[in-house]
């Protein structure tokens, strides 16, 4: 069977691209930032992967506000990196888990999620960014990948409870895939930030700096924590993290925190990384 090797949580700031692109990584701005996610590429290296489960939300980029689904599987065999407006980036395409993402669309069918199933996808920053971040820039990438797209865009946005029931769903995909692939699981998004309306510019330092904390020993607040209190404590956008819940719900429900990084920002977003394994 397949297994579950480990899940990250991560912040998909678009600057972080930008930073990248622009060769800024050494910077005295950025390099506290990206060395705090040396652990996790040396980890991922070592760990090698098979398939990355990326739950992300697209940011109005391959949906727009005319159609939002509040949840979309992608089971192409390939998905190429969208250009936001800044022009072509120097990001490989992304191969396709497209068996497992079948099997894990009836499983999740199965267990009444009811996904778009998307067949041809392009995929923004709220994937990019986390797969360069954990996996870098190499020629190609060394893993599949299996898009799982939340709505945090517009509201209604699901549940938290309903996110950590998707990660138990995904859990038990990932255990009844026969083959003996090892799958990561990337929750991304977050941390907090606000960037419209009456708070834009909200951040929320020590709460981000508790969930990076808490988020794998003390998982119970978040998952029972209302949509509303989410955007109330990390901001409307910050409410990114429910995506993370996705993740926490496939992990063990006593896991190890491997590594923990929160980059105290001098600009809109809260910005960090966790790297869980089961015991
Ligand atoms: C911004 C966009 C995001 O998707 C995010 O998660 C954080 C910040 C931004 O545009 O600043
Ligand atoms: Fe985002």
């Amino acid at each position: 069977m397949a297994r579950l090797i480990g899940g990250i949580g991560t912040s998909h700031v678009p600057s972080i691209a930008a930073a990248l692109d622009k060769g800024l990584r050494n910077t005295d701005e950025w390099k506290p930032f990206f060395d705090g996610y040396i652990p996790a590429q040396d980890w991922a290296a070592a760990a090698a992967p098979d398939i990355a489960v990326v739950i992300f939300n697209d940011h109005g980029n391959a949906f727009f506000l005319d159609r939002v689904p509040t949840l979309a599987l992608g089971v192409a065999e390939s998905y190429d990196p969208i250009d936001e407006g800044w022009g072509p980036r120097a990001v490989p395409s992304f191969q396709g888990a497209a068996d497992f993402a079948w099997h894990l669309a009836d499983q999740m069918v199965a267990r009444h999620f009811d996904p778009l199933i998307c067949r041809e996808l392009q995929v923004d920053h709220g994937m990019q960014v986390p797969m360069e971040l954990i996996f870098g820039r190499p020629a190609a990438w060394p893993v599949k990948v299996v898009p799982i797209l939340v709505n945090t865009i517009q509201y209604p946005i699901p549940t938290p409870q309903r996110m950590w029931e998707l990660g138990r769903v995904l859990r038990a995909a990932i255990e009844s895939w026969p083959t003996d692939e090892k799958v990561v699981v990337l929750g991304t998004g977050g941390l907090s930030h606000q960037l419209q309306g009456a708070r834009a510019g909200y951040i929320n330092p020590a709460e981000d700096r508790k969930w990076i904390a808490d988020i794998g020993p003390n998982p119970a607040r978040y998952r029972d924590m209302t949509r509303e209190d989410y955007v109330e404590v990390f901001g409307s956008e910050g409410a990114e993290l429910i995506m993370w819940l996705v993740m926490r719900g496939a992990m063990d429900i006593q896991v190890k925190t491997l590594f923990r990084h929160y980059f105290a920002p001098a600009s809109m977003t809260g910005a960090g990384m966790v790297l869980l394994e089961n015991l």
